[in-house]
């Protein structure tokens, strides 16, 4: 069996370093092992639209950021297809007999969309759309017949209904649907990165974020203000790493050749830490160190961003080849699932009468 590739994300604004530990490097890393036959990078701007129905300039405007993020971050468009979601038509066509293999109650109970539901205060009058992006989401994965799916943590539940639309689907008509797998981060500090005032989550709403196009000094700047631990009041204070953003970023970017370049008193995180929690070690050096890290990780895919922001109409091209070959693909998938379901009527006369 092929080895493919599908992923993607929704552009409602730029891509930021949760979402590079979170999924952007993996997926960089998995197209560089040249362990796959194919690889599909999805801008889901359909997607996007079923929350942003009234904004679909924002929709619209952040597509090419999300491919400068893409192609500063590594992703090769001579090793990976990146594409539109809205211009593989075929998605909705697919997306739509899937629909017909999905209780109502079970797209309720997916946590993500619950919390997504609560988040934007949509309980009283859910847009059908929306409902049922999980849905469109196992068109997305099942139209290119993926078998990896790297995604953030939080993508979890759309894997597990997607695998279950695929069992129902070969169940009812046949084995025609590939199942996918879903790739997390191996390290755990990786799959929720917090934001830099300590909440949960990075996200754009909560103005938390550091994005892959921030400026050196404004990254200097986010670090230098962020939450750590509340308690270490003094310098010679005990602290606390865990739950301390800080120390979380530190182990999501850190590398061990940084020591000697930035901080050459200690060997290794863990003596660093061992030292925050004794006492004597303030949160301004640490800070410090944490920006030479992030300048350190940052600073080449925000030269390749600035290098492919010069040359906007290549991106175009990329994106508008990519969608071509990304729909013919696609297109594949359809003709099967309709051939399994027997509703390809004009292949076989006898599919009528
Ligand atoms: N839901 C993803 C996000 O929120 C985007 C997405 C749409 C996706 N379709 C997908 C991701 C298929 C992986 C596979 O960013």
């Amino acid at each position: 069996m092929k080895k493919v590739i599908l992923t993607g994300d929704r552009p409602t604004g730029r891509l930021h370093v949760g979402h590079y530990v979170g999924s952007l490097s993996e997926r960089v890393k998995l197209q560089n092992s040249g362990n796959y036959d194919e690889i599909y990078i999805m801008i889901a701007d359909a997607q996007a639209l079923t929350d942003n129905a009234e904004h679909p300039e924002k929709v619209r405007q952040n597509i090419i950021q999300v491919a400068l993020d893409y192609l500063a971050c590594g992703i090769d468009p001579d090793k990976s297809t990146i594409f539109i979601q809205s211009m593989v038509p075929e998605l909705t066509e697919l997306t739509f007999y899937y629909m017909n293999l999905v209780t109502v109650a079970r797209v309720q109970r997916n946590p993500t969309v619950k919390s997504e539901i609560q988040q934007r205060n949509f309980e009283a009058s859910i847009p059908v759309g929306f409902f049922c992006y999980p849905i469109s989401q196992a068109a997305d994965i099942t139209a290119f017949r993926a078998t990896a799916v790297p995604v953030g943590e939080d993508q979890l539940p759309m894997l597990e209904q997607c695998k279950e639309i695929v069992h129902k689907f070969n169940t009812v008509y046949g084995e025609t649907l590939t199942e996918p797998e879903i790739v997390l981060p191996s390290n755990k500090a990786c799959l929720r990165l917090p934001g830099i005032d300590g909440k949960a989550k990075m996200s754009k709403s909560l103005g938390n974020c550091i994005y892959l196009s921030d400026e050196a000094d404004e990254v200097k700047k986010k670090v230098m203000s962020m939450f750590t631990d509340p308690n270490h009041l003094r310098v010679q204070d005990p602290g606390n790493v865990d739950g301390n953003p800080v120390f979380i970023y530190l182990d999501a970017f850190c590398k061990p050749e940084y020591f000697p370049e930035f901080l050459p008193d200690y060997q290794n995180l863990d003596e660093l830490k061992d030292h925050y929690k004794r006492g004597g070690l303030g949160d301004v050096k640490v800070k410090k160190f944490l920006n030479n890290v992030l300048q350190a990780e940052l600073g080449p895919i925000r030269e390749r961003r600035k290098m492919w922001e010069q040359r906007i109409p290549d991106v175009y091209d990329i994106l508008r080849e990519g969608s071509k070959v990304a729909e013919a693909k696609a297109a594949e998938t359809l003709k099967d699932v309709k051939a399994s379901m027997r509703i390809n009527y004009f292949d076989d006369d006898n599919l009528i009468h």
